[in-house]
């Protein structure tokens, strides 16, 4: 053996992000959860931002990995943590390899949601091995958003009315049947005029098309799909659960100021007008998606407190190892007389 090489290992920690990490990394959306939705209708989404964020970075803290995250708070200069390209995860020099990861982070998703206590706040991240997300500028993203049985039914320039044509054909049923998630913005006053035109149902929301878009990829959940623009991080970490769970997701950038082409020139993205399928936003091999409920959702209930502990209910889901797994869980904080309640 040559002096340089190092000896074969049974199994290097590390070799299966997923198995190795799923669980730790859902530790870290449960303890933001807990943090913002103490927060709850406080009326103050900075301060439930920043709880969260607190919380998933101490968390991230004691967990064997090193971490950078790709998708964050913003740059180093805006953001005190969580910034892109920060480090994180304890590292174990001498102990064994840990493994070494790109983590996207949206430590609260919908502010506004979670400063009003409206539904649909979640706290969410996504990981793979390195290079396994698209790193995304911080700018808005045209998407749609559905589920399996939807594959290659839409296009993104095809006009509204022919895409919600060809989802109801898909889903069996008539447009007039189909429900389109919409954030509720000025921009998107001709899609929702269109949609009302072709005759399908819309759910308007304040904020949240990340949530929106799981919703929209997972069957039973009565969204058949999420249209509009929304930011390109929340487009890339939606990419990461719509692979898990064999959903489909169409994404293309909305670059329409100079700065914005020179970030994405510096960025190495040549093609501006690129349209992303969910392999190409989250392209790793190994992808773990984690999200926990802060206010009620389609998917997850938000944070319960009761007298001897708080409730979380999250999602987990894995792209190689293909788990998704729904986890309520107790947290038990009050010491020796607690009762656990079903
Ligand atoms: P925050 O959690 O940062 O408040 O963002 C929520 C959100 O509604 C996202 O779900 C969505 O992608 C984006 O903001 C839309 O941006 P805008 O509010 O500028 O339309």
């Amino acid at each position: 053996m040559a002096a340089t090489e190092r000896p074969t290992k049974a199994r290097s920690f590390g070799e299966n992000i997923e198995s190795d990490l799923a669980a730790k990394l859902l530790r870290v959306v449960e303890t933001a959860a807990i943090a913002s939705a103490r927060t709850m209708g406080k009326g103050e989404r900075k301060l439930s931002d920043q709880v969260a964020t607190e919380a998933m970075r101490r968390t991230m803290e004691s967990i064997p990995m090193r971490g950078t995250i790709v998708i964050g708070e913003g740059e180093r200069d805006q953001a005190p943590m969580l910034y892109i390209g920060e480090k994180v995860g304890a590292e174990f020099p001498d102990g064994p390899d840990v493994p070494e990861i790109d983590i996207a982070v949206d430590p609260l998703e919908g502010t506004n949601l979670c400063a009003t206590g409206a539904a649909g706040a979640i706290t969410v991240l996504a990981a793979s091995e390195r290079g396994g997300l698209l790193y995304a500028p911080d700018c808005y993203m045209e998407k749609i958003v559905v589920g399996p049985s939807c594959k290659n039914a839409i296009d993104l320039d095809a006009p509204v009315a022919d895409n919600l044509e060809n989802l109801a054909k898909r889903l069996k049923r008539d447009v007039e049947d189909l429900v389109v998630v919409v954030l509720d913005r000025p921009r998107h006053d001709q899609l929702i005029a269109d949609i009302r035109k072709a005759g399908a149902r819309i759910r308007l929301i304040g904020d949240g098309d990340l949530s929106a878009g799981i919703a929209a990829a997972v069957e039973g959940t009565g969204v058949h799909a999420v249209m509009g623009s929304g930011g390109a991080p929340e487009g890339v970490i939606t990419a990461a659960a719509v692979r898990c769970v064999n959903g489909y997701m169409l994404g293309r950038l909305v670059i329409n100021t100079p700065e914005l082409e020179e970030r994405i020139a510096r960025m190495g993205i040549a093609d501006k007008n690129k349209i992303y399928e969910a392999e190409d936003l989250a392209p790793g091999k190994q992808l773990i998606f984690a999200a926990t409920g802060v206010t009620d959702g389609a998917l997850m209930k938000g944070v319960r407190f009761f007298g001897e502990g708080i409730r979380t209910s999250s999602v987990i889901m894995t792209l190689r190892t293909s788990k998704v797994r729904f986890v309520e869980s107790i947290h038990l904080e009050k010491g020796p007389d607690v009762r656990v309640k079903f």
